[in-house]
């Protein structure tokens, strides 16, 4: 299948709908930064990896459209995900006499995305902010939607707000530069989008999942698009994740109770999220809902994505109880995103013993 290497998704969400374009090189081309909310100045924000590659050529395209443009840079990783980091955003703000008209672009990956979207949402009230993700996790999800957030010591992504951007722009170039651990675990957002949404794009994964590790221009730009058309899609129909939105976290329960129960940072979200559509996918087999031919060809191809499909040996007791602290949980109670059948998902909760055998049967 060949597919153009430019293309442009909508989100539509009335007065707060916003384009996504995709293609190689928009940071250094000036037109694509055309009709944006005009200012005098523009922000960048970004962090010590990404800034020294990419920071230059933003600036000089953001100078054709705005007169003074800043940067920032954050010291990079999960950890600087806090408070004081958000307050650094406010500080450059106010000791340059920003106004509320102030332009913020998030230069980065979902670490930058979610703590300068959640900046952009209480300067003065709110103000613009345009998404440049530079993560392939980032392009495919975590700068779609309006989900932005800092970590409090006592769970991650627990301060935040809804809040949607101007603009999203994926370069695909940057993908260039990931490390390759980062690409795969960009790759198990990608793969959860058939799952839970369109068989067919699973197939075309199963089918280019070596050209996407390879990094060709156009199997990335295919994967970004029709991942950011199925996000698009369901956040248009529940923006603030009182029902469908929840399928956006398939993998994401069992993957969370890996990520603690380890300690943050041991495993990349993308991994865990990896093993945990294995392990609900091994639930959803065991409530009858999916075969065992499905449970085997996703973790398949979860393992050819440079994946970990077997989870770390925390004990059933450890698992259950970080995940009675995940979002989802009402009252205690575990919810789980479940295939039923494949191409389509669906939230709701397990007996704790089926939950167990799943756990014996995918950890080690
Ligand atoms: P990240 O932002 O930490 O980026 C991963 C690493 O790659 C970092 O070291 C970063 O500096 C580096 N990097 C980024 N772009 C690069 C490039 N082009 N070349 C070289 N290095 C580069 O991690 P992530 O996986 O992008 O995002 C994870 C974060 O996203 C978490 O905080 C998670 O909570 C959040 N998230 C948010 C949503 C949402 O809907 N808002 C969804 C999923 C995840
Ligand atoms: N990443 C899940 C969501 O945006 O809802």
């Amino acid at each position: 299948m060949s597919h153009d290497i430019a293309h442009q998704v909508s989100i539509a969400l009335g007065d707060r709908s916003y384009a996504i374009s995709i293609a190689s090189g928009l940071l250094s081309q000036p037109s694509a930064w055309q009709g944006l909310p005009r200012a005098a100045t523009a922000l960048i924000v970004t962090n010590d990896t990404v800034g020294p590659l990419y920071a230059a050529d933003l600036t000089r395209s953001l100078s054709a459209h705005y007169p003074k443009v800043l940067t920032l840079s954050l010291p990079d990783g999960e950890a600087y995900k806090t408070w004081e980091t958000l307050q650094s955003i406010f500080d450059v703000l106010l000791q340059n006499a920003c106004d509320r008209k102030t332009v913020l672009f998030a230069l980065g990956g979902g670490v930058v995305g979610d703590i300068t979207g959640f900046a952009a949402a209480c300067y003065m009230r709110g103000v613009p902010f345009v998404q440049v993700p530079t993560t392939l996790l980032a392009q495919v999800d975590s700068s779609v939607g309006g989900k932005t957030a800092i970590n409090h010591p006592i769970g991650k992504n627990m301060v935040g707000a809804f809040y949607q951007p101007e603009r999203v722009v994926c370069d695909l170039q940057t993908l260039q530069s990931l490390p390759a651990r980062e690409l795969s675990a960009g790759l198990a957002e990608v793969i959860k989008y058939g799952p839970i949404a369109d068989m067919l794009f699973f197939d075309w994964i199963e089918q280019h999942i070596d050209a996407l590790l390879q990094r060709d221009a156009q199997a990335l730009a295919y994967a970004v698009q029709r991942s950011c058309e199925i996000k698009a899609h369901v956040v248009g129909q529940d923006e603030r994740e009182s029902g469908l939105r929840a399928i956006l976290n398939f993998g994401h329960t069992f993957g969370h109770a890996i990520e603690a129960g380890l300690g943050f940072g041991q495993w990349l979200h993308g991994e865990a999220v990896g093993c945990g559509m294995v392990m609900a996918a091994q639930l959803s087999q065991r409530l009858g809902l999916v075969d065992a031919a499905f449970t085997e060809r996703l973790s398949a191809l979860i393992a050819r994505a440079g994946l970990p499909t077997v989870g770390p040996a925390l004990g059933v007791e450890a698992y259950l109880h970080h995940m009675r602290v995940d979002k989802k949980a009402e009252a205690g109670d575990i919810r789980f995103v479940l295939i039923d059948p494949p191409g389509t998902a669906l939230v709701r909760g397990a007996p704790d013993a089926l939950v167990a055998d799943v756990l014996q049967a995918c950890c080690r």
